[in-house]
């Protein structure tokens, strides 16, 4: 249900891992008179095993992590909520449910295929229309790095396996940069993501003002194929 409605993120990855995967053990079998074959076999069943679990994360476990963030954040009803880099809607949709008008969150996105699957401004907005919850939100196409948001104008600002997206370690930056701007004073910022940019999250939070209330790991539900690729929580107050 959640992978139909609201797709797979980074399709390519469990792809790339189930078939090289498969395709060592394979070789592996065909080898089996050779010593090496131990090496290939355990990393194509590393591999096999990293698959599924990257399905779990993507079909269930974020689900799990959008529902604690939620519960944590415990969000005003008449908030004014950004959710950067929203994709399909699956945590844009969860904070929507929390709100009642004049409460709103806007979803911004360049809606990359690449990073979800079929991803697209009407997919998102079919499921704002199913889930009845369109009168509370609204999608902007635009780019993080550059928000077309006015400074302070957002309750809370969240984000979900979105800023790793930018490759380049300034343009990051500059995102994080940018969700700080758009957030009034005494404001909440959460970001969930994968990669290795937790420490720079938190430095950027620093040098802006913002007050980091938590920074953890997200356990084996945000394991994009195992513990080498994990997710992290880092979240902060704007002062
Ligand atoms: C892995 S998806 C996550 C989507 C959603 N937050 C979720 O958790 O389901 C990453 C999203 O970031 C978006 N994205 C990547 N680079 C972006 C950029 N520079 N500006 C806006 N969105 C971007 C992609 O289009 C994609 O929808």
């Amino acid at each position: 249900m959640n992978v139909k409605r609201f797709g797979i993120d980074a399709p390519l990855l469990p792809l790339v891992y189930l078939v090289g995967g498969v395709w060592l053990l394979i070789y592996g079998y065909l080898n089996r008179m050779n010593y090496s074959v131990v090496v290939e076999m355990v990393l194509g069943a590393m591999m096999v095993i990293g698959a599924g679990i990257a399905l779990h994360t993507t079909m269930r476990g974020k689900y799990r992590l959008f529902d604690q963030l939620i519960q944590q954040l415990a969000i005003d009803p008449h908030a004014q909520v950004l959710d950067v880099g929203c994709g399909r809607g699956a945590l844009l949709t969860r904070v929507a449910q929390q709100l009642v008008k004049p409460g709103k969150v806007t979803g911004i996105d360049l809606w990359r295929s690449r990073d979800q699957s079929n991803n697209g401004v009407k997919q998102a907005q079919r499921n704002l229309d199913d889930l009845n919850v369109a009168d509370r939100t609204e999608l902007v196409t635009g780019d993080m790095a550059e928000l077309p948001f006015d400074d302070n104008q957002f309750d809370v600002v969240t984000t979900s396996f979105a800023f790793h997206n930018i490759k380049r370690f300034k343009r990051r930056n500059q995102a994080v940069e940018e969700a700080i701007r758009v957030l009034k004073p005494g404001g909440t910022i959460a970001i969930i993501d994968t990669g290795h940019c937790s420490m720079q999250y938190q430095d950027v939070f620093l040098a802006n003002h913002v007050q980091i209330t938590e920074s953890k790991k997200l356990g084996i539900n945000g394991w994009w194929s195992g513990p080498w690729m994990g997710s992290y929580l880092v979240r902060g107050v704007k002062q």
